[in-house]
């Protein structure tokens, strides 16, 4: 570890003495904390990093102007599957490829959950958000839940007990408020040892005219690296390593805040597994042209995540002979990768991974002491994303499913225009009446009248009827007819382990 000498002689030279502003004010428990802080720091390149993010917060932002679009095509059929548009048979094959992969414990799901989640505004991590559903569980028991359910799943196919480990990437923020949550909750019924925490790197946020902003007299504000930050973070972690022990040779990655999401999804890892993909993004069609998402294409025959911006809007508008948008492949997060492709990534490629500027509200403390918490960005954070590694891809594949079955995020709180817990919880259970009136259960209402359930319904355009499904007793709202077909259901109703019984025994 350096000494003070060490660190202030190293923050003069790279124009930062600002961050020992406040050292003589500190109390001594203060000192030490913040002289290991700043040991961690890698001071020699703490200079380049502010540089370079101050210029590029200074840099035009990525448009069109770039004029990307002459080298843009959609990513080829051939590597393309979908849940609308492929047969059934492909599909019952896919499925069942992956349900072989998943019994013969070679697929593992990976959580990103280092973000800060600073629009929903939170003070613990998103994954322990209760969203308001009848059941009052949180994003992590569902996504618990979904694992013990695809477990037993593959179990029954395919007749031999197996595991899907649970990787899950925090960043000093939420590392120790998810493990504390994991234990006090008896890791949702998952054997501990299955469930595996690691932290990303954190790197501070810089002020634009290039210094670190210090968010206390003795802190400086750090950020995690992104997302993206993900593949140093495998290496870091040596959990290449640890896949390859326990057998694991298929990832599927996903974030925190989708409530739908449909994790180690045989379906779409049979896909992957079966195109002889390296690297594979699940994808929702645009809602229309201007949907700020990005589009998962190709630009000049490399796959690649185009922001929206950085497509024209004549491109973005585009139509095939049936009427479809041509660049119609929304990015949601969701991606395969194979443990070989990683282990490359992680050897050749990570260090190559371009920063993205965010510009963010940063707290800090300023010249005189005054802690200030700005109401407009006045700090950068460079971060990376998951999917800057496409571009690496030898053979890529894109997937696409039902944004109402599939994709629900949750990013701001309640009152803003979309991706609320309202919006979450409304989509969940939309999905699940949906379910439950397919098996043929009637569902009535307060009153004890039916309740008219369009099969097509979506979040929108139908109020929330309070009929929850466990994952525990469906994945994906397979076996549902044995347990409510014909059987009439007054809502709110939940339908745990325990009411399948019940009601199986009707
Ligand atoms: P978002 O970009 O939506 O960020 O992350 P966020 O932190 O959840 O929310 P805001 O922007 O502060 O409001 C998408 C996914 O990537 C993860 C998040 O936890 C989420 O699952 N993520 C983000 C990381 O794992 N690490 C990061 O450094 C950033």
């Amino acid at each position: 570890m350096p000494s003070l000498q060490q660190i202030r002689a190293a923050l003069d030279g790279s124009g930062q003495a600002h961050v020992l502003r406040f050292w003589s004010e500190l109390s001594e428990e203060e000192k030490e904390a913040f002289l290991q802080e700043l040991g961690q720091l890698d001071l020699q390149r703490l200079e380049e990093h502010c540089q370079a993010a101050a210029e590029a917060a200074g840099a035009a932002p990525a448009s069109c102007s770039q004029n990307l679009d002459p080298n843009l095509e959609p990513v080829p059929p051939e590597s393309m599957g979908s849940v609308r548009r492929s047969d059934p048979e492909s599909l019952a094959g896919w499925e069942h490829e992956g349900f072989l992969q998943i019994s013969r414990n070679r697929v593992a799901v990976l959580l990103l959950a280092g973000g800060q989640g600073t629009r929903l505004g939170v003070q613990y991590p998103k994954g322990m958000y209760d969203v308001g559903l009848p059941s009052g569980k949180t994003l992590y028991q569902i996504q618990a839940e979904r694992i013990l359910k695809i477990q037993k799943l593959a179990e029954s196919r395919h007749g031999s007990k197996c595991t899907v480990p649970w990787y899950i990437m925090t960043s000093e923020f939420t590392l120790k408020p998810t493990q504390t949550f994991f234990q006090e909750n008896s890791h949702f019924g998952l054997e501990p040892s299955n469930v595996i925490m690691f932290e990303q790197r954190m790197i501070p946020a810089v002020s634009f005219d290039g210094k670190v902003i210090l968010e206390r007299k003795g802190k400086i504000a750090m950020a995690p690296d992104g997302n993206g930050g993900l593949y140093q973070a495998l290496v870091d972690n040596d959990l290449l390593e640890d896949m390859k022990r326990r057998g694991v040779e298929y990832v599927h990655v996903y974030c925190v805040d989708n409530i739908l999401v449909k994790m180690a999804d045989p379906v779409f890892v049979g896909f992957c597994v079966k195109k002889g993909a390296d690297c594979g993004a699940k994808v929702v069609e645009k809602a229309h042209p201007a949907e700020p998402v990005g589009v998962v294409c190709r630009v000049g025959g490399v796959p690649q995540v185009v922001e929206y911006s950085e497509i024209r809007p004549e491109t973005a508008h585009l139509r095939g002979a049936a009427g479809e948008l041509v660049y119609s492949a929304g990015n949601i997060c969701n991606h395969f990768f194979s443990r070989s492709f990683l282990q490359e990534v992680a050897k050749k490629f990570k260090d190559q991974l371009k920063p993205h500027v965010a510009l963010k509200k940063v707290p800090f403390v300023d010249s005189c002491g005054n802690q200030v918490k700005p109401t407009k960005p006045n700090g950068i954070k460079m971060e990376k994303f998951v999917f800057d590694v496409f571009p690496f891809s030898r053979s890529f594949v894109v997937f696409e499913v039902l944004r109402e079955e599939e994709f629900s995020p949750l990013k701001n709180a309640d009152g803003a225009p979309a991706d609320t817990p309202t919006t979450a919880r409304n989509s969940l259970l939309a999905q699940h009446c949906r379910w439950a009136t397919a098996a043929g259960a009637a569902l009535l209402d307060e009153h004890g009248n039916i309740i008219q359930i369009p099969l097509s319904s979506s979040a929108e355009n139908h109020p929330p009827v309070k009929c929850e499904i466990s994952p525990l007793v469906s994945y994906f709202g397979e076996g549902l007819e044995l347990i409510l077909k014909g059987k009439t259901i007054k809502t709110p109703f939940i339908l745990d382990e325990e009411a399948a019984k019940e009601l199986q025994a009707r």
